[in-house]
């Protein structure tokens, strides 16, 4: 049985991706892996009226397994757990422990066996692919612990990319990839491309690219992993401004103690369950 979500693959670069046959086809392959998978059809109607609930963005109940007979395993178990609207949470828990797994699916990259999961208040698991793709598209921005930045690209067209898939009218789209630039101190670096930056500067990009659009949720997964302690404490702050000062949900994923102090809130998962809840704020 095929698993009913998105390809897994991620490419690094656009240029590494296998050859397809279109250019369009070519983009929104690029595009899926830095989570910004588009479709022909952007605006689809979501007939999501009657699935409004007051559950603004989490999973109910979600159960998810991989594989099949004797190799199957349960990476989640019927977890339920909320994340507050303008709130900074962070997921903590050992490597396996399915954090990533619950990120996907409240990306709506993954959906589950069982359970519901809830985006901007939308109960998603049961809207079809393009349906997701356009929740997905609109509402979220995601942070990789990899940058996932386009490495023939440079800083500023990775980010204009960013408004391009998301809205292809935007016109205004290189001044306002140097504007969210210029806001994260990287002003002087907009021609540069990705293996010309530190790796914090990466992750600044990659910063700038996910709040293209504007999406109210941002999810970020380990996205201080690769970083030294300061250029680790500048994306910690950067994400807490994006609460403070833009309203935005962010959800965080990482084993990196430091980000405790600027969390609202931890969550802490063990084999496949919530173990711990903590209010930090
Ligand atoms: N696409 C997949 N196919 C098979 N197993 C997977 C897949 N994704 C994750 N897993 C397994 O699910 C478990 C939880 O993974 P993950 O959510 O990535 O954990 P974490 O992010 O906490 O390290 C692990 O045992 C992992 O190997
Ligand atoms: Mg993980």
């Amino acid at each position: 049985m095929p698993k009913k979500h998105l390809p897994s693959t991620v490419y690094e670069d656009v240029t590494e991706l296998p050859p397809s046959r279109t250019a369009r086809n070519r983009v929104k392959r690029a595009a899926h892996s830095a989570g910004l998978a588009v479709e022909d059809q952007l605006e689809p109607s979501l007939g999501v009226d009657e699935a409004r609930s007051s559950r603004f963005l989490g999973v109910e109940g979600a159960t998810v397994s991989f594989g099949q007979g004797d190799a199957r395993i349960w990476p989640l178990r019927g977890v339920s757990v909320m994340f507050e609207r303008g709130k900074l949470s962070l997921v903590m828990g050992p490597s396996g422990s399915g954090k990533t797994t619950l990120l996907s699916m409240l990306g709506c990259l993954l959906s589950p066996d069982e359970g519901s999961v809830f985006v901007d208040d939308v109960l998603v698991n049961q809207l079809s692919e393009t349906e997701k793709t356009a929740i997905r598209q609109k509402k979220i921005g995601f942070v990789f612990q990899a940058f996932r930045l386009f490495h023939s690209l440079s800083a500023i067209d990775n980010v204009a990319l960013g408004f391009e898939l998301r809205d292809p009218k935007q016109s205004q789209r290189l001044e306002m990839a140097r504007q969210l630039l210029d806001q994260f101190g990287l002003g002087d670096k907009c021609n540069q491309e990705p293996n010309e930056l530190s790796p914090g500067e990466r992750q600044r990009v990659a910063v700038a690219r996910a709040l293209a659009g504007d999406p109210p949720i941002l999810l970020a997964d380990e996205p201080t992993a690769s970083l030294d302690a300061q250029a680790g404490r500048n994306i910690c702050q950067i994400l807490r401004n994006q609460v403070d000062e833009h309203g935005r949900t962010v959800v965080v994923v990482s084993h990196d103690p430091r980000w405790r102090k600027f969390a609202d809130r931890t969550i802490t998962l063990c084999d496949g369950q919530v173990e711990q809840e903590e209010r930090n704020l």
